[in-house]
């Protein structure tokens, strides 16, 4: 893979979208190879958590590739969102948490991608914005829904209808990141994360993302349903038994198996 490095140490992987040279802006073969990747990791039972972070200092993605999109028609352009938002569900949906280490711009496609991440992080040389209306489009790979939902619908107009840039502390207000660490320090704290996530019971940790990802799109009587299927999924785990007899019988919890 050319554009997406891979790094796996344990039970995390670290996804790295690399073409600092266009600011990691997403073209085509980009998105292509960061799908295949998302395809080959996840049926990896030993991956527990994932970062995405940017190649180089500048950006995290500046955007979907603008040299890409100048030409194509309105068929063309909507088959290019569909494509795009197949690769952002396919992040929003991979079987473990997945976090953005967000190292610089975040515009457009770049913001999108780090909205399809269940957790963001960010260091204070980070930029969020969609510059889209101000090049005569909409964003196209989900950043008109994602926003409105995490973060609410006055922000999302807000920031979709003006393009304005928003500095990490105002990131932070707005419930966009959870936290701001230095540019040094970033992808260390998103490993930190990631390894907090990987000691605790894997198949939990799943099915609790899996409940949380899911009733988004449900309303509140199908969320409570597919939490209920997703917290009895959990008692066919060895790890759920022996944790709990293990607190029961006052003894430490062993380490997780996943099974
Ligand atoms: N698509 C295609 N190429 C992009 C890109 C994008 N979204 N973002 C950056 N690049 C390329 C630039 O064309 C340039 O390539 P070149 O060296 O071959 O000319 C390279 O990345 C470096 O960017 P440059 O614009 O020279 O850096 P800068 O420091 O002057 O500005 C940005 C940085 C991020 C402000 C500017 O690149 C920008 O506005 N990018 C587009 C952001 C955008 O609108 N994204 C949403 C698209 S819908």
């Amino acid at each position: 893979m050319a554009y997406i490095l891979i790094e796996h140490k344990g039970h995390v992987v670290q996804l790295t979208i690399n073409r600092p040279e266009g600011l990691n802006a997403l073209n085509r073969e980009v998105l292509q190879e960061l799908f295949d990747a998302l395809d080959k990791l996840e049926g990896d039972l030993t991956i527990r958590a994932l970062v995405i972070t940017g190649a180089g200092e500048r950006a995290f993605v500046a955007g979907a590739d603008i040299g890409e999109m100048a030409e194509l028609t309105p068929k063309e352009a909507q088959a290019f969102s569909r494509f795009g938002n197949s690769v952002m569900q396919k992040v929003a949906h991979f079987p473990v948490p997945v976090i953005a280490a967000v190292n610089g711009f975040a515009l457009g496609g770049g913001f999108e991608l780090a909205l399809a991440c269940d957790l963001r992080i960010a260091s204070e040389r980070a930029r969020f914005a969609f510059p889209e209306t101000g090049l005569g489009i909409t964003p196209g790979f989900g950043g008109t829904q994602r926003l409105a939902r995490l973060a609410g619908q006055m922000t999302a107009y807000d920031l979709i209808l003006t393009g304005r840039r928003v500095k990490p502390d105002e990131a932070l207000t707005l419930g966009i990141i959870g936290e701001i660490t230095d540019a040094e320090n970033l992808v260390a704290r998103a490993w930190e994360i990631a390894e907090l996530i990987a000691e605790r019971a894997p198949v939990a940790t799943r099915e609790a993302k899996r409940a949380i990802r899911e009733g988004l799109d449900l309303t509140l009587e199908e969320g409570l349903a597919c939490e209920e299927v997703c917290f009895g999924r959990c008692f066919q785990t060895k790890d759920q038994e022996q944790a709990m007899s293990a607190f029961l019988n006052k003894k430490p919890i062993p380490p997780f198996k996943g099974e």
